[in-house]
């Protein structure tokens, strides 16, 4: 993500009758008005706003840090995601040009479950613990014996405990931090701490609530007899919401910041994954969607509340009202990649962007990087493994080996780890007609192949390239009443873009070597503890 890059679109329009000017089209009767989305994820917060058929006007992005003060901590400032959204939103509303009163509603995604502790002044305590933070896993231990063991606390909330969830970093700021947990009034996700500065609510939606651990997911409601179990007072926790439904509006401050009006409306929104399988119009059985950001996610729709049992998958509520999803998530998918360059290629960054370079150098390697393996569990890793001590390496290193075969294995490391997932979801009976691929690894053409031949079945792109803004986008105009409900709008707006073909010859490469792959962390478990043990 760039720093402050912003695009503006153009002038005109196309409303699919031929070019129009835009003034013409929104003093039009078909006009309802503009949509933001806002997506506050973990390298930075992307805005854009939308007309009612998706076309979108402008977009803008802000990077922020996060902060690792020990190995597997992670950590970000909550006033960092502030700013990057008055700017961003400011940037898009000032380029499109369009009236501030024509902005009718906000969808706000963003990076679940992290942590904002407020005190009863609503000052932010300490910084927020992220979803890839894993300093939790005694607190995970302590949540499953409270709940009576890990079977009994799927039942209640649907997932077992893991380190990146919400509750554990409760549970961690009462056992470690007692005086910040006895000034905490309030537990906030990213994207809701930024609501309540929009809107003085607060407020959550199902689909990121799920990822706290606190919500019964078959209710859609938070669940009171683990709050009781665990000793926390329900009053920690928001207003729960459907994604579409409208939390509240703009305060006077709040739009005058933004340059809108106090008519505009903020919507539940999602978490980003919910957000992104909307923006891919993942909204119906059979078609699954994958996405490779900083973290790697593999999604499907579900009708009803379906659980893995062993809790490898998560099950959570969707952006859809009343239906649910089950996903596999990989804690550092691009962010393995995004660690090589800024770590060993800082280099390459002066002369040309240093992942095309790498891309290119990537392609030109075998399918099998000649016998090198990557584990991308750089901060442990969740689905399958569940384990915050597992660590990322190659093996099979030989002096034959470039940088092109490092950065090859990776992609193909942090794949394989998606078809770890693939095959739990295919192993429940789920069907899986059509993958749609998404995020940062799907803009590279090499990524996109290499999706097609691990998980062996074609994959396609979609026309909307915003992933979880242009979802929360769409959740605000069902919101405001321009679409009947989502189904109809990712309907009206998604259309199939690029099919990538998987590749029989590559398909039966990577067959052979992915459970050598998933050998490899059973082999090296142990010595993943006691890395940890060592270190600690
Ligand atoms: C989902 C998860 C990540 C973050 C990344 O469970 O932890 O995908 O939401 O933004």
């Amino acid at each position: 993500m760039s720093d402050g890059g912003e695009w503006a679109g153009p002038a005109t329009v196309n409303t699919g009758a031929g070019s129009q000017r835009i003034s013409d089209f929104f003093e039009s009767d078909d006009f309802m008005g503009f949509f933001l989305g806002v997506d506050i994820g973990t390298s930075g917060t992307k805005t854009i706003l939308m007309r009612e058929d998706g076309h979108i006007l402008a977009e803008a992005s802000q990077a922020y840090p996060s902060y690792h003060p020990k190995p597997l901590w992670s950590e970000q400032d909550p006033e960092d995601w502030w700013k990057a959204t008055v700017k961003t939103i400011r940037s898009v509303v000032r380029k499109s040009k369009v009236k501030p009163a024509d902005v009718k509603s906000i969808g706000l995604s963003g990076q679940m479950h992290g942590s904002v502790f407020l005190d009863r002044h609503q000052k932010v305590i300490r910084k927020a613990l992220l979803w890839n933070d894993q300093r939790t896993a005694a607190e995970c231990v302590e949540i499953e014996e409270r709940a009576g063991g890990r079977k009994k606390l799927i039942r209640m909330v649907a997932n077992p405990a893991l380190t990146g969830f919400t509750a554990p970093k409760i549970l961690w700021l009462r056992n470690n931090e007692p005086r910040n947990f006895d000034r905490t009034d309030k537990v906030l996700l990213p994207k809701d701490d930024v609501r309540r500065r929009l809107t003085g609510e607060l407020a959550t939606d199902v689909s990121d609530a799920s990822g706290m651990l606190l919500l019964d997911v078959k209710k859609r409601n938070w669940s009171k007899t683990l709050l009781s179990k665990l000793e926390l007072d329900p009053s920690l926790l928001a207003d729960c919401y459907e994604s579409e439904e409208v939390t509240g509006h703009l305060t006077s401050a709040a739009a005058k910041q933004l340059g809108l009006t106090t008519d505009c409306a903020v919507v539940g929104g999602a978490g980003d994954c919910a957000a992104n399988a909307v923006g891919t119009g993942v909204v119906k059985s059979g078609v699954l969607s994958t996405s490779i950001g900083t973290s790697g996610v593999m999604f499907v729709h579900s009708d009803e509340v379906e659980v893995d049992p062993s809790g490898r998958l998560h099950t959570f509520c969707h952006a859809v009202k009343g239906k649910w999803h089950m996903m596999g998530v990989s804690l550092t998918a691009g962010g393995s990649l995004e660690w090589f360059v800024q770590n060993l290629c800082a280099h390459l960054g002066r002369r040309a962007d240093p992942y095309s370079v790498l891309n290119q150098e990537a392609a030109n390697i075998r399918p099998g990087s000649e016998g090198l393996t990557f584990l991308p569990y750089l901060a442990g890793e969740r689905t399958p493994h569940a384990d915050p001590d597992a660590r990322g390496c190659w093996v099979g290193l030989t002096l034959k080996h470039t940088r092109g075969h490092l950065v090859r294995a990776i992609m193909e490391g942090v794949t394989y780890g998606m078809r770890d997932s693939l095959e739990i979801i295919k192993s429940m009976g789920v069907p899986v007609k059509q993958i749609r691929v998404s995020g940062g690894g799907a803009k590279s053409g090499l990524w996109r192949q290499l999706q097609a031949d691990v998980f062996g079945q074609n994959v396609v792109t979609i026309n909307a390239e915003q992933g979880p803004a242009f979802g929360v986008a769409l959740l605000a105009a069902v919101g405001a009443g321009a679409y009947k409900n989502i189904e109809e709008a990712c309907g009206a707006t998604i259309k199939i873009n690029e099919k990538t073909a998987k590749i029989q010859k590559n398909r039966l490469a990577y067959d052979k070597r992915f459970p050598l792959y998933q050998n490899l962390y059973r082999s090296l478990k142990d010595d993943f503890q006691a890395i940890s043990e060592i270190e600690q």
